[in-house]
């Protein structure tokens, strides 16, 4: 695996590259697991060259101290990509994706940038996009490979791949969740919880999936601000410390109150918090 820290050197490799051949692109910011591997993996399949970039974003951090705190586990996760066979690896430093004069881009996502993660974590979403946007600037990919479990953030990105017309030369491929044997979503902060934290954890699932099975046994009206209160109740029983957001949203990312046709597509969308650890997922209905 080619491994770039200069933005010229990752561009002149990629240049020199045959010029037909399709580029997948994969952006994390480390501490990489199965879930990250299968969208890694995925690339590799669809594409001649699949490059993988290892960069924490700083300015999508709404706290300082969870920047600090992220997991950094660069000669792991250089191992395992080169073990699913990554052509490619891109590990810029701040100073080369965000250079002194560097002006940041203001997106106007609309009400998606502000409501659930967006409420939780201020200025998060405009960080991400800006990152996105200039590593897809930097690469030029034809495709780009997104996990679902941040399925908010698979929804802004698509927006503002499309505000800024990006979507004309990448295509996103959003790509399902992975999950361990338990149904718990593969996630970098899962390395924070003790045995008994995973064990809890997995709670979370099971009651999107209870709300998502009395959505589907409906036959009449469904009111979800009653079976958000319920499922909050008992996400915190099950041994959770809080709840941020247990909700309901369309497919324009819209959140609604009652649903009266359970065919109408619809995402059921989570946070909360064990042992200090915020945790998120969804499920499709
Ligand atoms: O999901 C992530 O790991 C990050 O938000 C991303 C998309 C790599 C941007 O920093």
């Amino acid at each position: 695996m080619k491994i770039f820290e200069q933005i010229d050197l990752l561009k002149a490799y990629l240049n020199e590259q045959n010029q037909n051949k399709s580029v997948g692109f994969v952006p994390t910011m480390g501490a990489l697991h199965e879930g990250h591997l299968a969208l890694v993996e995925k690339s590799i399949q669809e594409n001649d060259l699949t490059v993988c970039s290892i960069f924490v974003n700083k300015i999508q951090f709404t706290f300082e101290e969870d920047f600090a705190k992220y997991p950094r586990t660069l000669e792991e996760d250089i191992q395992l990509l080169e073990s699913i066979g990554c052509n490619c690896l891109f590990v810029p430093n701040q100073d080369s994706i965000y250079p002194e004069g560097y002006t940041l881009k203001a997106y106007n996502l609309g009400d998606i940038e502000y409501v659930l993660e967006g409420l939780y974590r201020p200025g998060h979403f405009q960080g991400v996009c800006n990152v996105v946007h200039r590593l897809l600037d930097i690469v030029q990919p034809h495709q780009l490979y997104l996990g679902l479990k941040d399925y908010q953030q698979c929804k802004v990105i698509e927006k503002m791949t499309h505000l800024t017309s990006l979507d004309k030369r990448v295509a996103i491929k959003f790509c399902e969740t992975i999950r361990n044997e338990d149904g718990l979503a593969l996630s970098s902060r899962n390395k924070r919880l003790s045995m008994n934290g995973l064990n809890k954890a997995t709670a979370l699932i099971k009651i999107l999936t209870k709300a998502k099975e009395r959505i589907l046994a409906a036959e009449n009206d469904v009111d979800l601000t009653l079976l958000s209160q319920e499922s909050t109740q008992n996400i915190l029983e099950n041994g959770f410390d809080s709840v941020d957001y247990f909700a309901f949203v369309n497919e324009n990312f819209e959140l609604i109150q009652t649903i009266s046709n359970n065919n109408q597509p619809l995402t059921i969308l989570t946070a909360a918090t064990i042992e200090g650890v915020r945790l998120i997922d969804n499920i499709k209905i």
